[in-house]
């Protein structure tokens, strides 16, 4: 196990302080629209489940390792995805791989799968470089010491490499003007409301949400269009093939061109943003923690010398690996889970009753006062090859577990990797550390106003 000699204490992100008690019912409502892991009382992160019921049905939030496993992976069958993922992601992603399920899920996993081959992802890791490459080149032509909102920044690039490595450069799309509509969807139809707590008909969040569905609609088209066209030219080798080609082999079943829509859109979705989180959390911690910077500087140079960074280097990024392994912990790009319970099963210690509403809190996992020593400390080391905290399967989980684990976790991994060694090696960020970053829920866990640094060339 490596351990470092450090000549200066761990750095604690401040983060908000969880409530002692349960919220009253109404600020609870309040705290779960505006940011819900700051509803969570403290037994979240202490006990290995916590109950909280209404009139009608329990919520159930599990961090036991044990409980966690029979949900997710054992007993998966008995815990699909529940109506709230469905109201708040499936009027932008339909029918697609991330929100379908059983039969009709499996054999779009089985369609999907060839595109994520392990051979093929290194392959990719030219784009992803070069797309790093291209973010140093315009800050330095922006001049030395300008301050820029990284969390952008990194969504440019992340939105770059998915478009050139799945969609064959994704012709027809405009990122910025995408980029703004999925923010738009976020901030509105894409969230959980008052009105799904309250159990409000499907017609009446849609209604409340105009611009969430003028956002939609942009989307639709956008990918329609590139559907129409990729079925009028010849074939070529990508993701969109894949779709276009999938048939099941059990049933016979083709993609009609709303579900390959319905797909591009998922990947598109959950294949930048949560990507670039991961490198905006891991660019403010190691600004953070000068050692663990240099540590990474160091080990770049002693893998990778001058060259850029390249597939062969990947596997011995292994520090740099571990900080974005630790900043997904402490901030994971996804930070809640959700599923429903159809049958009652025993979980681990806990019985879960039918109808049972089970949240999976991973930001309150990954924070777990039982399970992680020193849990909100930023300490890359806790990931070092042979360290007892790391691989425990159903304590660490930012890409999921079981049949439905994230199936681009490699390719994200990856790309973080290639990106981050780039970027740390051609910049020094700065960070104002009086400046409190509250981390911000909207499906997505990320930074509140934006992710201000200043970057000035190595
Ligand atoms: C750091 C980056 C990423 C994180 C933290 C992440 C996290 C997750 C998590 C937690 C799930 C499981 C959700 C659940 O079970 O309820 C998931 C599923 C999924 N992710 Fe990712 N993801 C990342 C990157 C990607 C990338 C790069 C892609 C595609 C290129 C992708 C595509 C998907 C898809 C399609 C699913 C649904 C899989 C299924 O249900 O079979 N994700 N992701």
């Amino acid at each position: 196990m490596q351990t470092a000699l450090r000549s200066s204490p761990r750095f604690r992100p401040p983060v908000p302080r969880p409530p002692d008690q349960a919220l009253p019912f109404f600020t609870a409502l309040w705290k779960l629209v505006d940011n819900p892991i700051e509803a969570w009382p403290r037994a979240v992160f202490e006990d290995p489940h916590y109950v909280r019921s209404d009139n009608q049905r329990a919520f159930v939030y599990v961090t036991e390792p044990e409980a966690l496993r029979a949900i997710l992976l054992d007993e998966a069958d008995a815990f699909p995805k529940d109506w709230m993922f469905e109201r708040v992601v499936k009027p932008a992603l339909g029918e697609g791989l991330l929100t379908a399920q059983g039969e009709h899920w499996r054999w779009q996993r089985r369609a999907a799968a060839p595109a994520f081959r392990h051979d093929l992802i290194l392959g990719m890791t030219p784009v992803m470089t070069r797309a790093a490459e291209t973010a140093l080149e315009r800050w330095r032509t922006a001049g030395e010491g300008v301050s820029f909102d990284i969390a952008h920044e990194m969504t440019q690039v992340t939105f770059d490499v998915i478009l050139e490595t799945m969609l064959s450069g994704g012709e027809g799309i405009d990122i910025a003007e995408t980029t703004r509509q999925i923010a738009n969807y976020l901030e509105s139809l894409g969230r959980v409301t008052p009105a799904d707590i309250l159990g409000w008909p499907d017609w009446a969040r849609q209604a409340l949400a105009p611009k969430g569905q003028k956002s939609v609609r942009y989307m639709k088209s956008m990918m329609d269009q590139m559907v129409r066209r990729r079925r009028s030219q010849p074939p070529r080798d990508d993701l969109v093939e894949l779709l276009l080609q999938a048939k099941d082999p059990e049933t016979g079943q083709v993609m009609d061109d709303g579900l390959v829509r319905d797909n591009l859109l998922t990947f598109l979705g959950a294949g930048h943003e949560t990507t670039a989180l991961a490198l905006t959390w891991s660019l403010y911690l190691l600004a953070s923690d000068p050692e663990s910077e240099a540590r990474v500087l160091a080990e770049i140079a002693a893998v990778a010398g001058e060259d850029s960074i390249t597939a062969d280097h990947l596997e011995h990024l292994v520090f740099t690996r571990q900080v974005i392994q630790e900043a997904m912990r402490l901030f994971p790009s996804l930070p809640i889970m959700t599923r429903m319970c159809d049958r009652t099963v025993q979980a681990g210690s806990l019985k879960i009753e039918a109808g049972s509403y089970i949240f999976i809190p991973l930001y309150a996992l990954h924070r777990h006062r039982a399970l992680w020593k020193d849990p909100d400390v930023f300490d890359p080391d806790r990931f070092a090859p042979g360290s007892p905290e790391a691989n425990r399967r159903f304590a660490y989980m930012p890409f999921g577990a079981g049949p439905r684990i994230c199936i681009g976790a490699t390719f994200a991994m990856n790309e973080a990797i290639a990106v981050l060694a780039t970027l740390i090696r051609g910049a020094r960020f700065g960070h104002d550390s009086r400046r409190f970053i509250r981390p911000l829920v909207r499906i997505s866990m990320r930074p509140e106003g934006g992710m201000p640094m200043t970057v000035r060339r190595r």
